[in-house]
């Protein structure tokens, strides 16, 4: 809250609507008119009646100066990420709203959820966050359902395949001994689809370097395609 209120960052507009709209009408003038703008916002700044007047203030404005869609992340910015996100918030506004394009956003952690997002609120479309950390195949799982098959998990290999590629990126980024600390969090996001994922998630955390995680990833990512965690 504190980072949100000093640096005038996202949420702090969701507290003064009129800024809010005065940069939306500004980024509508410089970019070009065949160029879609989309705005991301919090369900409101807290739970006053003022703060969610003040959201749907922002919400029908935007709509009105040609913003092609909102994702709403039915979360309030005070209270950050404490406790889950308000799903009927999105269902009521679906009710306000029937023909509007807008996405719903908050405790989206498996393909199941998407759905039943979808079912539940009614929102047009649903953003993946947290939920696609340590697992980027939620988005081919999603497709897979959407062709009536089970959502599968990822091989091994292919776990192996984007540790590796992660790792090469990051210690791009943050060189090596940069990466090899980053890549723990991630690591541990990851092991949770590993069979032995204590085991796994535990060696990630003693990785110091690169050669490390090689040697993790060696010893417990087997290359052999036919290999799926049960
Ligand atoms: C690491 C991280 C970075 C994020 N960055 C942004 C961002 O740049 N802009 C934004 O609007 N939301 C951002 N979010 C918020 C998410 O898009 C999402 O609305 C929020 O995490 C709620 O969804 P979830 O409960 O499914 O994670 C971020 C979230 C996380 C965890």
């Amino acid at each position: 809250m504190k980072k949100v209120k000093r640096r005038n960052r996202g949420g702090h507009f969701l507290a003064h609507p009129e800024e809010a709209i005065a940069v939306f009408k500004a980024v509508r003038q410089v970019v070009p008119d065949e160029v879609p703008i989309t705005v991301k916002l919090r369900r409101a700044w807290d739970d006053t009646e003022d703060m969610t007047a003040a959201f749907h203030e922002v919400f029908d404005a935007i709509y009105d100066l040609g913003a092609a869609w909102a994702t709403v992340h039915c979360r309030t910015v005070e209270q950050r990420y404490k406790g889950p996100g308000r799903w009927s918030f999105l269902t009521e506004l679906r009710a306000k709203h029937p023909d509007r394009l807008f996405f719903g956003s908050g405790d989206i952690w498996t393909a199941e959820d998407v759905f039943a997002m979808l079912d539940v609120t009614g929102v047009t479309g649903v953003s993946v966050a947290r939920g696609c950390i340590g697992n980027p195949w939620i988005f081919r799982q999603c497709r897979q359902m959407m062709a009536g098959h089970a959502p599968a998990e990822p091989t091994l290999a292919e776990q192996r395949d984007v540790l590796l590629e992660h790792l090469r990126l990051s210690t791009e980024l943050h060189g090596e001994r940069g990466a090899s600390k980053m890549m723990r969090k991630f690591g541990i996001r990851f092991a949770k689809h590993h069979p032995e994922g204590h085991r796994v998630k535990a060696d990630f955390i003693a990785c110091d370097s690169r050669a490390a995680w090689h040697r993790v990833l060696e010893a417990h990512y087997p290359t052999d395609q036919s290999i799926i965690p049960t």
